[in-house]
């Protein structure tokens, strides 16, 4: 516990990383370890047939990729360093003391692919004939390649990520790199990037091919039997990858896909998926069997599909590991597993070298000052439950914005006030009623003092709502100025 918190009240940390990471996958798997092979085959096929159009088209649409993968992904990409290290440094810690060499690969391979879609995309129009048209099509493979070395040995983090496998008896970093989940995630991905690639270039044809030259018809044709022959992959890879799911993760399926408040709807969404995958295929099928073509918009839906159900299925995976952020080894909070014992003798607290100060509104939520010593030691008490919040909870909830702790005992409590004694049962078994949380690390004192502070957060909610009606940022609301009592009684 010695960085400081990094904490982002309104959107919530996870999201941060979430927004970042999703948008850089959809970016990887449909416009670079999916693509890069199909315009690969394209130019390739081009040259076979002597066929100039096939080389325009991929071109054209090699220059899409090659402008928004050299910027949001490239961007993207490290923006997954920057926000992760921000918010949880302790699980990029042991991920970098386990994965060093590979990430090293990683960096290398990562550079060889940026040259080589410099030197595909720059060389087109040079080596346009001969000797040199067959060496650029190799550059073009080369690049596939590359592009597919790095999503394989990134997939392999991921995967330790939810089950470290044998690492976690033999701690090395073969043992980590070949865990149970990487294969068949592999084998779900591969896929899965050449069908998304599939559709954007389904989607793009119709923007660089005219609608009445019949090459546009071909060419959709083509992409779509290329779409259509990797979904049984997808399907089968998938079904691979879910098998290999720990039991004890999928208990916690419906919450990832849904929250906690709609978790009820998971069969109707599960149905809503399957229509979706089957409207993609059907569009993708008509493609290939209609004789006048698929109007542009249509492709449209496919699109905003695909890139709806990976970012929601990178949600799932994200989510299902819960409570750990590294299968059995390292809680979402930061925490070794190992080192709960500890905490709970000596307290988090005692390993925490950084606070976050309570905020003005938390201070003006306090009840009216009972006179004497008490109110310092009350503040002070406050201080302690914040920081507790911010080191055990606050890597996945926010006060009162997304996640917020605050909603959820409004929903458990309704408007009774919190009072530590009616919290306290909850937090030390909070983990049993909700497996995807971990158990409070803690000491019992420090377990108060959370309680303590979550009902000041009632109370400055309940603040900040009635000053909006009163117009009114310092108001007290009426009848709250016993709430602290149990707190005194126990100094
Ligand atoms: C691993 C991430 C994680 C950590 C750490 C965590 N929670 Fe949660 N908690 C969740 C999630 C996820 C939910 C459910 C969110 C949803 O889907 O609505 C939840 C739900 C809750 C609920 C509502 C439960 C219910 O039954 O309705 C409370 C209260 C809560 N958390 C308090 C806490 C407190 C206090 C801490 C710190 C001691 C904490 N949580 C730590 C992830 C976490």
């Amino acid at each position: 516990m010695d960085f400081p918190v990094f904490h982002l009240d309104i959107l919530g940390n996870r999201a941060l990383v979430a927004i970042i990471a999703i948008l850089h996958v959809l970016v990887n798997h449909g416009l670079a370890v999916g693509l890069m092979p199909l315009i690969a085959l394209m130019e390739w096929h081009g040259v076979r047939k002597n066929d100039p159009r096939w080389d325009n088209l991929a071109y054209r649409i090699l220059f899409v990729a090659f402008i928004i993968t050299t910027t949001v992904g490239a961007l993207t990409g490290v923006g997954i360093w920057f926000s992760v290290s921000l918010v949880n440094p302790y699980s990029i810690g042991s991920l970098i003391r386990v994965f060093f060499w590979a990430w090293f690969v990683e960096w290398l391979v990562f550079i060889t692919e940026v040259c080589l879609i410099l030197a595909y995309t720059l060389t087109w129009k040079k080596w346009a004939s001969g000797e040199a048209k067959r060496r650029h099509v190799r550059l073009g493979f080369a690049l596939a390649t590359f592009s597919w070395i790095t999503m394989a040995i990134i997939v392999s983090i991921l995967g330790f990520m939810m089950d470290p496998g044998n690492w976690l008896s033999e701690n090395t970093l073969l043992a980590g790199f070949t865990n149970p989940i990487y294969l068949p995630q592999l084998a779900f991905r591969t896929p899965l990037a050449a069908a998304m690639a599939g559709i954007v270039a389904l989607f793009l044809v119709p923007f660089f091919v005219d609608r009445h030259d019949p090459f546009r018809l071909e060419a959709s044709r083509a992409i779509a039997l290329w779409t259509l022959i990797a979904s049984p992959f997808v399907l089968l890879g998938g079904w691979w990858y879910y098998s290999v799911i720990p039991g004890t993760m999928m208990e916690n399926l419906a919450v990832s896909a849904m929250t906690l408040q709609f978790m009820g709807w998971l069969n109707d969404f599960l149905w809503i998926v399957a229509l979706t995958v089957l409207a993609v295929l059907i569009t993708v099928q008509l493609t290939i069997v209609s004789r006048r073509g698929v109007p542009r918009f249509a492709y449209l839906l496919p699109l905003l599909a695909v890139f709806w159900l990976t970012g929601h299925f990178e949600r799932v995976r994200e989510f299902i590991r819960k409570p750990y952020v590294i299968g059995r080894y390292m809680y979402a909070n930061g925490l070794r597993v190992e080192d709960y014992p500890l905490l709970r003798r000596d307290g988090l607290l005692a390993y925490t070298t950084y606070s976050i100060p309570l905020s003005p509104p938390e201070i003006t939520a306090m009840p009216d000052r009972p006179t004497g010593t008490g109110y310092q030691g009350a503040i002070e008490r406050l201080q302690r439950g914040k920081d507790v919040f911010m080191t055990a909870c606050s890597r996945c909830h926010t006060t009162n914005g997304v996640n917020a702790v605050a909603t959820h005992m409004q929903r458990m409590f309704g408007d009774r006030p919190w009072s530590p004694s009616l919290t306290l049962d909850y937090l030390s078994n909070m983990h049993n009623a909700q497996p995807y949380m971990p158990p409070f690390p803690g000491t019992q004192e420090e377990l108060f003092d959370l309680a303590t502070y979550l009902e000041l957060l009632q109370r400055s909610a309940t603040a900040v709502a009635g000053a909006q009606q009163a117009g009114s940022v310092l108001a007290t609301p009426p009848g709250r100025s016993t709430a602290l009592r149990p707190l005194e009684g126990r100094q």
